[in-house]
């Protein structure tokens, strides 16, 4: 886990840079990064500029920390986040949720691409998460393995409604409002550390054990979050179905993830900003 001080050492250069005191962070998922184009009055700090943070690898991850306004409301975005996958420590991939935390930041938005497990969705629907199932938790790569840091939350932290039920219901009234509930799903996402995809036995066990969705990012990060106190909403699209069948020709691969985001992008973008809004 990140320590106090690093943690301290990344603030105390950030406000050398910028004068902000955001309350939502905002995490863009592979290709939804373009929702930071909507931020007005924009500070651009590149990952590359802060020491201490890791460096964004993955196509469509831009890797920019952008302040401003947002929905009315002093926002940070990520643009581009670290995965495990990558080849950094739980501690590097989730240095930024604690360095919101001394921010000030009081809510956590999450998005992220996954496949669809659940046969009822489709490609392009958006998946609220209600709860995770996080795979590498469970067997040992939970993000909060090491020395509790008091400071930031307690050894055992509880993990029920880590999904805000307040911001789920608000959302739900969002994707009304903006008349988008078609689209709109709520489920389990689980996650995994990857870079490869699923088996489709692997993806028949994660289907049988109750996900609906999986991906290779966020459990972590809200793990964190909820360890700290914030209140966490996260959503999935759907950028592909997850084969289930070891005889189907259809094969996962990253350019249809990122040719769907780009396809839901500007829902994606309008539902975050009316969010940000209400909340
Ligand atoms: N599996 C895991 N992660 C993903 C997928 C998938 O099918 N699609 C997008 N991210």
């Amino acid at each position: 886990m990140a320590s106090y001080e690093t943690v301290k050492s990344v603030v105390d250069f950030l406000k050398t840079k910028v004068d902000a005191a955001p309350q939502v962070a905002i995490i863009c998922g592979s290709g939804l990064g373009t929702l930071a184009e909507i931020v007005t009055d924009k500070t651009t700090i590149k990952y590359e500029e802060i020491e201490q943070f890791p460096k964004s690898t993955v196509a469509g991850h831009a890797g920019n920390l952008v302040f401003g306004k947002l929905g009315g409301k002093d926002v940070v975005v990520m643009q581009g986040r670290f995965h495990p996958y990558e080849g950094y420590p739980m501690s590097h991939v989730t240095l930024p949720i604690r360095v919101f935390k001394l921010l000030g930041v009081e809510i956590i938005i999450v998005t992220n691409a996954a496949g669809g497990l659940n046969p009822e969705f489709a490609v392009g629907d958006m998946m609220i998460i209600k709860d995770h199932i996080c795979m590498p938790g469970m067997t040992g790569m939970n993000a909060l393995v090491g020395k509790n840091e008091e400071r930031f939350g307690t050894r055992f932290p509880n993990m029920q409604n880590l999904y805000t039920k307040d911001l789920r219901e608000l959302a739900k009234k969002v994707a009304e409002e903006l008349e988008i509930t078609k689209y709109l799903r709520e489920g389990i996402y689980c996650a995994e550390i990857g870079p490869t995809y699923e088996t489709p036995a692997e993806a028949r066990f994660l289907r049988m054990i109750g996900a609906d969705a999986v991906g290779m990012s966020t459990a972590h990060e809200t793990t964190i979050a909820k360890h700290a106190g914030m209140k966490v909403f996260a959503m999935s699209l759907i950028t592909n179905k997850v084969v289930l069948d070891e005889e189907s020709n259809v094969q996962t691969n990253h350019k249809e993830v990122l040719e769907t985001s780009a396809k839901r992008a500007e829902i994606m973008k309008s539902f975050v900003e009316r969010l940000v809004e209400c909340v």
